[in-house]
């Protein structure tokens, strides 16, 4: 290998620059040419590609977003597509490829290396939804900035003795919920992988805790569940306490990442480079039980997920 690419591709993430910046840098350092493409695989189609020195990533470790800016991009699902990419990977000298994103995106890059254009997935999502790794670029930041939402919403919660409903992102999985929910001492957490209890045992469980004392009842609802406001108007129609529902949104999206989205960034990408210079084919970089690892592309997007039974169970424990 002697010229690489990088892309971002699927929904950004915090700690995707850091990523690129160590894809640009562990390159350079490998003797490697490295094209930056921007807005994922719709880049490539169109040939918005330019060559990345050491100095095009300075500055952005710390930065959210993308500076390569990313895109989910619907020609690449085509097979003619895909070709195109192929050859648009030849045209700029492109020999390696690497896609930082979710499943989608490494679907993409499966395609990519069996029409001879070598790739490797590293994961970035928010979501932590790919199964073959224990931690996704970008999950931290976006617990962090939504455990700090739920704690002033909290803080009004708790003045006005109010039912919180806060809706947080996932997609179809549910651990930033899980994982705010424990981080914020919430009293309830619904999440897609868990049988979702009924309006009705929502209602005996809050008045219960109502009776118990306290002063707020926060309910962190995954976004696979959705139904918030509905939610909120039922509980407050029959218990007649006040409920209000927030859905954070796109905010868990961006922001500074935290240490530990840049260090897993910085070794998922670093390591990403390397398994190209060792000609590893069609690989998805991981972290599993503390070690960085490499899977086959193909079986990683076999894996399924479970939610950890154990921490769901604490959830439930601690209010
Ligand atoms: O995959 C990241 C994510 O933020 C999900 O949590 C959410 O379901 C989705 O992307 C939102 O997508 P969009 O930014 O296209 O609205």
């Amino acid at each position: 290998v002697s010229t690489i690419g990088v892309l971002t591709s699927g929904g950004d993430a915090p700690g995707m620059n850091a990523t690129i910046r160590a894809v640009v840098r562990t390159g350079i350092a490998r003797g490697l040419k490295v094209m930056g493409i921007q807005k994922g695989y719709n880049g490539l189609l169109q040939g918005d590609v330019r060559e990345l020195n050491a100095r095009s990533v300075s500055d952005i470790v710390q930065r959210g977003g993308t500076i390569l800016q990313t895109a989910r991009c619907l020609d690449f699902v085509k097979p003619e597509g895909q070709a195109r990419g192929a050859e648009m990977c030849k045209v700029f000298g492109i020999d390696g490829l690497v896609v930082i994103g979710g499943d989608g995106s490494f679907q993409g890059a499966e395609k990519l290396a069996n029409l001879g254009i070598n790739a490797i997935g590293v994961p970035g999502t928010i979501d932590l939804d790919i199964a073959c790794t224990d931690y996704t670029i970008g999950f931290d930041t976006a617990v962090n900035t939504a455990m700090d939402a739920i704690n002033k919403i909290r803080d009004t919660s708790t003045s006005h003795e109010r039912c919180s409903i806060i809706e947080v992102m996932g997609r179809n999985a549910g651990y930033i919920a899980l994982w705010c929910g424990i981080s914020s001492g919430a009293e309830m957490v619904l999440i897609p992988e868990k049988q979702r209890p009924t309006d009705e045992e929502i209602i005996k469980t809050i008045l219960e805790n109502k009776h118990k004392g306290k002063k707020h009842f926060l309910i962190i609802v995954a976004e696979g569940i959705g139904g918030s406001y509905n939610l909120a108007k039922k509980i407050e129609a029959t218990t007649g306490i006040e409920t209000r529902a927030s859905i954070l949104g796109h905010l868990q999206r961006g922001g500074s990442p935290t240490a530990v989205d840049r260090i897993h960034a910085s070794m998922m990408g670093a390591k990403a480079v390397d398994l190209l210079c060792e000609g590893k084919q069609k690989r998805v970089v991981a972290f599993k039980n503390g070690q960085y690892v490499d899977y086959d592309i193909n079986e990683a997007l076999k894996m399924k997920k479970n939610i950890d039974d154990y921490m769901y169970e604490v959830s439930q424990l601690l209010i």
